[in-house]
C-alpha cells in the first residue's frame, strides 16, 4: 500500500490509470512461508490424506475448497485465512485451490490417481503485488502433490468425479453470484456444481464433516508442538499484561502489551479477536471494543490467544485493576474457579465431553445460591450462561464428535460468572465479570494443563501484579 501512495504523490497519474492500478490489487498476501523451519512438514498433511481416504467409504469422491478473499471495503481485502480443512489436508495458503480426495484410484490423463489439487497458476504481474504464489509445479514439489492442475485448465482437465457413487463437497462460505474468471475459486464453485447437475453423486457434507472432526479432534505430536507455543506465547503477554494494569490505562493498552508479544515471539495473529473488557465490559461474553479507560475497582477480564503456524490458544485471566480484589470479587472468583478446579478434574480420559461442564455448573450453581446471588441452583444460567469447553486447535471452536473425552483431545475449561448493572441481585455484585480459562490436554492419566504456569490464584494474582514491568516505563 505504501508503494501506491509514493507513486501517486510523485506523479500526476491519470484517473483511468489509478483505477487500472488500484483494480490489480486483488488479495491481500496470502504468501506461502519459507522462512520458519518449524512449521508443519509436507508429511503431516499428506498423511491427513490418506487418513481421510480410509475414512470415506467406498466409491467417495471428498471435495474440499480453499476459503475465499473476504473484502474488506473497495481494493482493500481482510488478510487471507486458509479454510482449516484445507489447510489441515495440503498444508497450503493460497486461495484460488480445490483439494479431491478418492476412496479408489482412478484414471486421470492417462494415470491412475487418488488424490487431485487444483492450484492458481503463477503470475508474476500479481506476485508483484501479492506475493509468491507456489504455481503447479512449486506445489508438486513443496506439498507431496503428485497431481496438480491450474484452476484454469478445469475445463479442459476436470475432476473425473463421474466413476463415482458419492461426491461429498465442503463448499466455501459466501462465494457471490458470478462464477468470475477462470481459475477463480468461483468459476471451480461454478464448474463442479455444473458436472454434478442431474448426475444425482452430491450428497450432504455431514459425513465428510464427520470424519474431519473424528481426525482433527486427536492432536498429533507435531501439532502439540504449535500448540504449547502458542500457549507459552499467551501466557508471556498475559502475565505481563497482569504485571503493568493499573488504573488509567485502557483496555486497548493491556491489549496492546499482550499482543506485542504474540507478534514479538513470532505468532502471526491472534487466535480470535482478544476480549479486554473491564467493569460493565468484563460481563460481556466476546467484547471486543476495548476502549474504556481502567477504573480501580474494575475487573478486568483479559481472554486471549496467539496463532503460531495456523494453532490457536485461549486464555483467560481475570484481575482487580487496583491490584487487590475487594470481598465482592473474591467471593464470586473463588467460585469460578472453584468450578474451574472442578471441571479441569474431569478432563480425563474416557469422561463424557459434558462431564467438566456438569462439574463446573454445579459447583457454581450451588455457590450463587450460598452467596444470596440467586435462590434456585436451576437459575444459575442467568449469570454462567455459557458452555464450560470446547475443541480447540487450528481453529478457537475447533470441530470434534462432543463424544468421551481421548488423549490427543485439548479442550478449554472456563466457567465464568457475570452480572451486569440492573442484574435482580443486590448492588454490590453489580458489573463483575470473571471468567478463568486454561487450556487442557487429556492424556492416558492426569489432565495435562497447558496453560497452568499463569498464576490464577487470588494471592499469586495479587503478588503478581506487584512486579514491575518494561511496560511501566511506558506512557
Ligand atoms: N475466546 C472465546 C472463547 O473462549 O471461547
Ligand atoms: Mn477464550
Ligand atoms: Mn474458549
Amino acid at each position: 500500500m505504501k508503494g501506491i501512495k509514493i507513486a501517486l504523490g510523485i506523479f500526476k497519474v491519470p484517473a483511468i490509470l489509478i483505477l487500472l492500478l488500484f483494480s490489480s490489487i486483488s488479495s491481500t498476501s496470502a504468501q506461502q512461508n519459507f522462512y520458519d523451519s518449524d512449521q508443519l512438514p509436507s508429511s503431516f498433511h499428506q498423511q491427513r490424506r490418506e487418513l481421510l481416504r480410509k475414512k470415506l467409504g467406498p466409491s467417495t469422491c471428498a471435495v474440499i475448497f480453499a476459503n475465499p478473499i473476504r473484502n474488506r471495503s473497495n481494493d482493500v481485502d481482510f488478510q487471507y485465512s486458509q479454510d482449516p480443512d484445507f489447510y489441515y489436508l495440503t498444508g497450503l495458503l493460497e486461495p484460488n485451490s480445490v483439494l479431491f480426495i478418492f476412496s479408489e484410484p482412478v484414471s486421470f490423463n492417462g494415470a491412475m490417481i487418488d488424490e487431485l489439487i487444483y492450484v492458481q497458476e503463477r503470475d508474476l504481474k500479481k506476485e508483484v503485488w501479492n506475493g509468491r504464489r507456489l504455481g503447479v509445479e512449486g506445489v508438486k514439489e513443496k506439498l507431496q502433490f503428485k497431481t496438480v492442475v491450474s484452476g484454469k485448465q478445469w475445463k479442459d482437465s476436470p475432476p473425473p468425479i463421474e466413476s463415482f457413487t458419492k461426491v461429498l463437497v465442503k463448499y466455501p462460505t459466501d462465494i457471490r453470484e458470478k462464477s468470475g474468471t477462470s481459475g477463480s475459486l468461483n468459476s471451480m464453485v461454478y464448474n463442479l456444481k455444473e458436472s454434478l447437475q442431474d448426475a444425482g453423486k452430491e450428497m450432504a457434507a455431514g459425513s465428510l464433516m464427520n470424519a474431519l472432526a473424528s481426525l482433527r479432534q486427536i492432536k498429533a505430536p507435531e501439532e502439540m508442538v504449535l500448540m504449547q507455543k502458542a500457549v507459552d506465547i499467551t501466557l508471556q503477554g498475559l502475565s505481563e499484561a497482569i504485571k503493568a494494569c493499573k488504573p488509567g490505562m485502557t483496555e486497548y493498552q493491556a491489549q496492546a502489551i499482550v499482543e506485542f508479544y504474540f507478534k514479538h515471539k513470532g505468532s502471526e495473529y491472534p487466535g480470535y479477536g482478544s476480549i479486554s473488557g473491564s467493569g460493565i465490559n468484563s460481563c460481556v461474553l466476546h467484547y471486543v471494543t476495548n476502549r474504556k479507560v481502567l477504573e480501580p475497582n474494575d475487573m478486568l477480564l483479559m481472554d486471549m490467544g496467539a496463532e503460531y503456524h495456523g494453532y490457536t490458544a485461549d486464555v483467560t485471566r481475570t484481575i482487580p485493576v487496583d491490584g487487590t480484589f475487594s470481598e465482592e470479587q473474591k467471593a464470586i472468583y473463588n467460585l469460578v474457579l472453584e468450578a474451574q478446579l472442578a471441571g479441569i478434574e474431569k478432563a480425563v480420559k474416557g469422561n463424557k465431553f459434558n462431564d467438566p461442564n456438569q462439574a463446573a455448573k454445579d459447583v457454581i450453581a450451588k455457590g450463587l445460591v450460598k452467596l444470596g446471588i440467586i435462590s434456585k441452583p436451576e437459575q444459575s444460567g442467568v449469570y454462567f450462561n455459557h458452555g464450560t469447553s470446547h475443541y480447540l486447535g487450528l481453529e478457537v471452536h475447533d470441530p470434534g464428535l462432543y463424544g468421551p473425552l481421548e488423549p490427543g483431545m485439548v479442550i478449554t475449561v472456563e466457567p465464568g460468572i457475570y452480572i451486569p448493572e440492573g442484574s435482580d441481585c443486590d448492588k454490590k455484585w453489580w458489573n463483575i465479570g470473571v471468567r478463568i480459562e486454561d487450556d487442557v490436554l487429556i492424556t492416558d492419566n492426569q489432565p495435562f494443563v497447558m496453560s497452568d504456569a499463569l498464576p490464577k490464584t487470588i494471592e499469586a494474582l495479587e503478588e503478581l501484579m506487584q512486579q514491575p514491568t518494561l511496560f511501566d516505563q511506558i506512557k
